[in-house]
């Protein structure tokens, strides 16, 4: 497919032929850098940071790396390259022809599934927005801008689908895209996640590692859509968000890291003698990964529901990997829930797969999370220490679902409303632990220089050196 990247807003979707749709999107993106300037990054614009930036989408064009001030950034428009022949995979319609338009009768599921994903991607760069001052090295400053501009073209890839199937309608969505804002007291982001500031690089790290990969997992989920110019958008966005969890992999395992070395150069895991050192101690890192985990998984949605049943079986939202499964209808099949017994005990039941999806899609994110304590835990047994980080159990702190108000300990055992609220101090950051690992925030702007409490990265960006100057003050 042709891109264009010359106009005013590069795409590869021919935008230069349909006078109309430029016209629009061209009245949005003023608006858009408005908000960017408000509300993204709060400093640094004028700093020249090495970012890539898709300028197509074939194996050559979409990571081309250089020197760019944020704002002149170029947000464009990419879809991967159409599939000839594409059938619909799964649901009632499945083998059918897929959509190049929105049909009449999916409208309104389509554009509110289109919102949803694309209220978070502007939701995480205000999140993050004052983080550039804290970074522990311009490695890191220079990885969590990357994630902002990819954040903002991914906002671009669901407003171009509002603008480009949805008519007036769709129009007025982009704009309140703009509009909400994280934690804003009367216009709120849709989902809660994404109300919750991110102040600190540990809690940037554990986002960026499982928030962001329910974001994957969303993705993947719509990549399979039968209305292909969403599955196009979000098979491209896809190979973006690989490297916003490989900030979040490679962060948390920085951090362990270097604990592990303080660790063994003080031959003690006393916290208070950690902390006096000048890291974080492992309970309080597992602390933030038990807050970050369950919130996350939250995202999928309830565990039982006619929703995910009625996007499956319209084509509209389906499973990850499709092809995997066997069954591609689910018309019959059931999957058995554990749920609350509403007396401290636990109880299954039958439920029609269609209407599990959510879960079995939290299941495939549950394996994923798995890799990278695997990889985080290889810090522990290589220095011979016993401790390992673990995931709570799905059941653990969830707000949606049928775990809802059903109080679990980390390990998925339900206890009472009093012992929860008696060791919640145990299993989830404290308003001291916060406060402890905000005051080892201080920005390292120095080339090659890393902040105390985390390792080095094992090799730089795009094969340079660690020490590379990845972000230039003007
Ligand atoms: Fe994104
Ligand atoms: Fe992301």
């Amino acid at each position: 497919m042709e891109s264009n990247y010359q106009d005013r807003i590069p795409n590869n979707v021919s935008l230069g032929t349909n006078r109309t749709l430029q016209r629009a999107l061209e009245h949005w993106q003023p608006e858009f850098l408005n908000w960017w300037h408000g509300l993204g990054p709060s400093d640094f614009n004028a700093s020249e940071v090495y970012l890539r930036t898709a300028t197509s989408v074939d194996t050559k064009g979409w990571a081309t790396f250089g020197y760019v001030r944020m704002p002149e950034y170029r947000w464009g428009i990419f879809l991967a390259d159409p599939e000839e022949d594409r059938r619909v995979g799964f649901g009632d319609s499945v083998g059918q022809l897929v959509w190049q338009q929105v049909p009449g009768e999916h409208r309104s599921t389509l554009r509110r599934l289109i919102v949803t994903q694309g209220d978070t991607e502007p939701a995480s760069v205000e999140q993050q927005r004052l983080l550039g001052h804290t970074a522990p090295s311009l490695y890191d400053l220079r990885n969590l801008f990357q994630v902002n501009v990819e954040e903002g073209r991914h906002l671009w890839a669901m407003v171009y689908l509002l603008h480009a199937y949805f008519g007036r309608d769709g129009r007025e969505e982009a704009e309140e895209l703009l509009e909400r804002h994280s934690g804003d007291a009367d216009k709120p982001r849709i989902l809660s996640t994404f109300n919750e500031p991110i102040s600190d690089w540990l809690s940037f790290y554990m986002f960026t590692y499982f928030t962001d990969r329910d974001g994957k997992f969303q993705l993947k989920s719509l990549a399979e859509s039968s209305f292909d110019p969403l599955s196009r958008t979000c098979h491209f966005m896809l190979t973006e968000e690989a490297h916003h969890m490989f900030v979040g992999d490679t962060g948390i395992g920085r951090v362990i890291k270097r604990t592990v070395e303080v660790m063994k150069e003080l031959g003690t895991d006393d916290p208070e003698a950690l902390r006096k050192a000048g890291v974080v101690d492992l309970p309080t890192i597992q602390k933030y990964l038990n807050f970050w985990f369950s919130s996350s998984l939250d995202l999928f949605g309830g565990d039982s529901s006619s929703n995910a049943a009625s996007y499956f079986a319209n084509g509209l939202k389906g499973r990850p990997d499709e092809i995997k499964y066997e069954d591609h209808v689910e018309a019959n099949s059931s999957y058995s829930l554990d749920l609350p017994d509403g007396r401290g005990g636990v109880r299954q039941e039958q439920i029609p797969m269609r209407n599990a999806i959510n879960e079995v899609v939290r299941e495939s994110y549950v394996r994923d999370c798995e890799k990278g304590l695997a990889r985080w835990n290889r810090h522990l047994e290589a220095a011979g220490y016993p401790q390992r980080m673990t995931l709570p159990s799905t059941r653990f702190r969830r707000t949606v679902g049928s775990w809802a108000n059903a109080p679990t300990r980390p390990d998925g055992t339900p206890v009472t409303y009093e012992e929860f609220a008696a060791r919640q101090d145990e299993w989830l950051p404290t308003a001291a632990d916060r406060a402890f690992v905000h005051s080892l925030m201080h920005g390292v702007f120095e080339r090659g220089k890393m902040a105390g409490w985390i390792a080095p990265p094992e090799r730089g960006i795009n094969a340079q050196s660690i020490d590379f100057e990845y972000v230039r003050f003007n």
